[in-house]
């Protein structure tokens, strides 16, 4: 109980104590280091090779972008970080990145989230670039910059480009697009559920279903033989065309949706490529980052 409330008397210290220390702390450090904001872009990560082939192009545009600035990389998931590991690729996890970035004397960072959606990992990144920015003696600033579906105009505009670029030209009327979004058990979940019913709206044979989450895949499954379809178009919803594009959506395993179309005789044809390496969709990336970095001056 002591405990306790020694704990919250320090907070309110530290809570009576912080405007009145920022002001003069940022003062200082401006003067002592000068440099620019960093950008530290962070993903799920991929452990397929040929993935990472969006991420060289994410980063080459935003080096387009931000000539002269710190960029660097943070994989948010421990479990591709480790499997790279073993293979003597060292990836930094976000908070690993930001504490280099502090301790090289970086006042200020961006960290671009290269998520598709608002979610677990999103919230998580917020929450501990947030607190990163509150340490005393490092960042003056530290924003985290919005995924990529996080606002309706968005989503519209991923769906604009999806069909205009990555629908392959052969699809002829009558065939369907599905569109594999990755899912998950965060009440963010209900984005992929809006853009089904927006890609609906657009195009009676568009489809957005998910891994691990809704709209499920045997929904889609059943409108397309409701509909008598007999050829679909395989489209990742995924920053890179990694392990679920690979192998849940385009696998020859009896459960992977191509194989799961073929057993309700619909042909699939699978794109294997990651949003990330259709530059309009980078751009909307790009998008973010500049309202972040604008906030930073
Ligand atoms: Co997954």
């Amino acid at each position: 109980m002591l405990k306790r409330t020694r704990q919250i008397l320090f907070l309110l210290i530290l809570v009576v104590a912080l405007p009145l220390a920022s002001g003069a702390s940022e003062a200082k450090h401006a003067a002592k280091d000068g440099k620019k904001p960093a950008i530290l872009l962070v993903t799920f990560g991929t452990s397929v090779a040929s993935a990472q082939t969006a991420f060289a192009n994410i980063e080459q545009q935003v080096r387009k972008a931000y000539p002269d600035t710190e960029i660097r990389w943070a994989y948010t998931s421990k479990m591709i970080r480790k499997k790279l590991a073993k293979e003597g690729k060292i990836l930094d996890s976000p908070e690993i990145a930001l504490a280099r970035l502090m301790d090289e004397g970086y006042p200020k960072v961006v960290m671009q989230s290269l998520h598709m959606i608002p979610g677990q990992e999103f919230h998580e990144i917020y929450t501990n670039g947030k607190l990163f920015s509150q340490m005393s003696g490092g960042f003056e600033q530290v924003q985290v910059s919005l995924p990529l579906l996080a606002n309706d105009a968005a989503m519209d505009k991923t769906l604009d480009i999806v069909a205009a670029r990555i629908v392959p030209t052969e699809r002829q009327p009558g065939e369907a697009v599905v569109l594999m979004g990755h899912g998950t058990h965060h009440p963010s979940d209900a984005i992929y559920s809006a853009l089904m019913l927006k890609a609906q709206k657009m195009d009676a044979n568009m489809y957005v279903a998910t891994v691990e989450g809704a709209p499920a895949f045997d929904e889609v499954k059943a409108d397309l033989v409701k509909k008598g379809i007999k050829k679909a178009y395989l489209i990742p919803l995924m920053t890179v065309a990694g392990d679920h594009a690979r192998n849940d959506m385009a696998g020859d395993e009896p459960d992977s949706w191509k194989s799961r179309l073929k057993q309700v005789g619909v042909e699939s044809v699978p794109v294997l490529k990651g949003l990330a390496e259709f530059d309009p969709i980078v751009d909307l990336w790009l998008e973010n980052l500049q309202t972040a970095m604008a906030r930073m001056q």
